[in-house]
């Protein structure tokens, strides 16, 4: 389950109005052309996606276990939680229109802050790819949606993800029990970033 980061910042009212605001009616093609929200249309594809070990595995934000019941009340869920203001459930589509990738934005209005968690698929990951849309993905966070804080965990051995987020400019604030749906508690490395800090996409 996502938890909001450990820096608690000072939110205005409005300011957390049009943050909620902003999930609520987000193009998500704005950030990229292949982005759409997850809808119940999605939920095969999804789960194909994420019954591979190799996309799901590193992954606590996701329904556990993996089936197609559960993956079908999470995009349900998520896209209640959208109606107010608070998740973006993405799906990433190829030329070929099959999902190629998704990432979940959990949004805390009043606290300007979002988590960002994803996946590619497994003949797309370590070339590159995962990198490019994360840079572009928070960007997009801090820019179009409007927080002001974001925070990352990682499984403790997510080289690729610690790496990514470290050349992001992430600033590594220890560690995070993470709890994931069943219960089940992971170790996690953690880092936050804050708009002011952040220095765009690609810097
Ligand atoms: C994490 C993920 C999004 C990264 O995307 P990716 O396209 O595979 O990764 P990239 O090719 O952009 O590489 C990211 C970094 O890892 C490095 N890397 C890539 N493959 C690697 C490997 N097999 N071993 C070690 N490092 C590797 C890259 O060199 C790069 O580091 P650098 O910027 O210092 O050069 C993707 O691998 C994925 O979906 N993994 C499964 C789910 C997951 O872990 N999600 C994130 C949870 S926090």
């Amino acid at each position: 389950m996502s938890a909001p980061p450990k820096t608690v910042l000072d939110v205005p009212a409005a300011e957390a109005e049009a943050i909620r605001h902003a999930v609520r009616n987000i193009d998500p093609t704005t950030l990229d052309g292949g982005r759409r929200l997850a809808c119940p249309d999605d939920v095969e594809a999804l789960l194909d996606l994420l019954s591979d070990p190799r996309v799901s595995g590193p992954i606590y934000d996701l329904p556990r276990p993996i089936n197609a019941d559960t993956v079908a009340a999470w995009v349900a869920r998520c896209q209640g939680e959208r109606e107010r203001g608070e998740t973006l459930l993405l799906v990433n589509r190829d030329a070929e229109g099959q999902v190629s990738g998704y990432s979940k934005i959990s949004v805390w209005p009043e606290r300007s802050a979002a988590e960002l968690a994803g996946a590619i698929r497994a003949d797309r990951q370590s070339a590159g790819q995962g990198g490019a849309g994360a840079w572009r993905t928070i960007d997009w966070m801090f820019e179009t949606l409007g927080v002001r804080l974001i925070c990352l965990t990682a499984a403790m051995d997510n080289i690729r993800s610690a790496r990514l987020i470290e050349a992001m400019g992430f600033v590594r604030m220890g560690d995070r029990d993470a709890v994931a749906e069943d219960g089940t508690v992971r170790p996690s490395l953690y880092w936050e970033m804050s708009r002011d800090a952040w220095r765009g996409p690609g810097a």
